[in-house]
């Protein structure tokens, strides 16, 4: 049986072996995946051991994801822009390293919840590794511009670097978005963990039509959504949705075959009531 895994630390409540299972027996491939916990300073040796073993392939999450993007002899365009890796494999004699998340979240806003970005404004919120991870095939997509606003303004100007060639790029804090409008609000902070959200100035929603998404999800509404609902916004979602791309685009890279997600997001959806 072919060998996969995701690590993490912590990992426990990882969703992917199950995700990977309903892809597993929804296109007859005959594969085990687990979840493994890695040691915080163990990360490099267990990839060895994993693919010395003959294991096929990764995935990798939190903290993991910089220190895999350092161990892969080639990455794919979005990976190598990204700065982290989340799915890696071996071949052609080398760890070959890819990031799926900025396709599962392309997927998501455009396949599941059927909203263009093409030509519409983007406004994504934070600009840590979360964000970083998705802006390339966001951007791909061609939207009309993209906004980045954090906490630390520095940080987020460190992201437009080297991203202004596919449309116009600009980086603020978040008051400086007042007056403003976007089509698509992306939270990209960790705010929600703590139960908060990025101080944001009112009226950034074109009423009845723009899309709110938290790249986050859990059982509840996180605080940003919430708070969109009562701003208007048309659409509000949080990330599950991404979760299951994301791990449908790193299985057609392992197996060659995308499973279908609409049946896996509503399982999972369950799982969590
Ligand atoms: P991740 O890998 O999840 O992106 P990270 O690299 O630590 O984690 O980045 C966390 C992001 O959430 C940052 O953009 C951070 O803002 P700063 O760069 O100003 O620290 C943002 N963030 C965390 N808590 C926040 C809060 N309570 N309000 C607003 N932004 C917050």
């Amino acid at each position: 049986t072919d060998r996969y895994a995701v690590f993490g630390n912590p990992i426990a409540h990882s969703q992917s072996p199950w995700i990977h299972a309903r892809f597993a027996e929804a296109t007859g491939q005959e594969l085990s995946y687990e979840r493994q916990l890695v040691a915080l300073d163990g990360f490099a040796a267990a990839v060895q051991q994993f693919f010395a073993e003959g294991g096929r392939g990764l995935n990798i999450t939190v903290p993991f994801k910089e220190q895999a993007w350092l161990l892969c002899g080639s990455r794919s365009p979005a990976a190598e822009s990204a700065g982290a890796v989340n799915t890696l494999q071996w071949t052609d004699g080398r760890l070959h390293g890819d990031n799926t998340d900025g396709i599962g979240l392309r997927r998501d806003i455009k396949n599941n919840l059927g909203q263009a970005i093409q030509g519409r404004r983007i406004l994504i919120l934070g600009a840590g590794g979360a964000v970083r991870g998705v802006l390339r095939p966001l951007l791909e997509a061609q939207p009309a511009a993209l906004t980045i606003a954090n906490r630390t303004v520095a940080k987020a100007q460190a992201l437009t670097a080297g991203l202004t060639r596919f449309c116009p790029v600009d980086a603020c804090g978040f008051s400086d978005c007042a007056g403003r409008q976007f089509d698509i609000v992306i939270n990209g902070t960790s705010s929600g963990l703590q139960g908060e959200m990025p101080a944001l100035p009112e009226q950034l929603f074109v009423r009845d039509s723009s899309l709110a998404y938290d790249m986050v999800y859990g059982r509840e509404a996180t605080p940003f959504m919430r708070w969109a609902a009562t701003q208007g916004a048309g659409a509000v979602s949080d990330g599950l949705g991404m979760l299951v791309e994301q791990a449908a685009e790193s299985f057609r890279l392992w197996r060659g075959v995308r499973p279908a997600t609409a049946e896996v997001m509503a399982g999972l959806r369950s799982r969590l009531a």
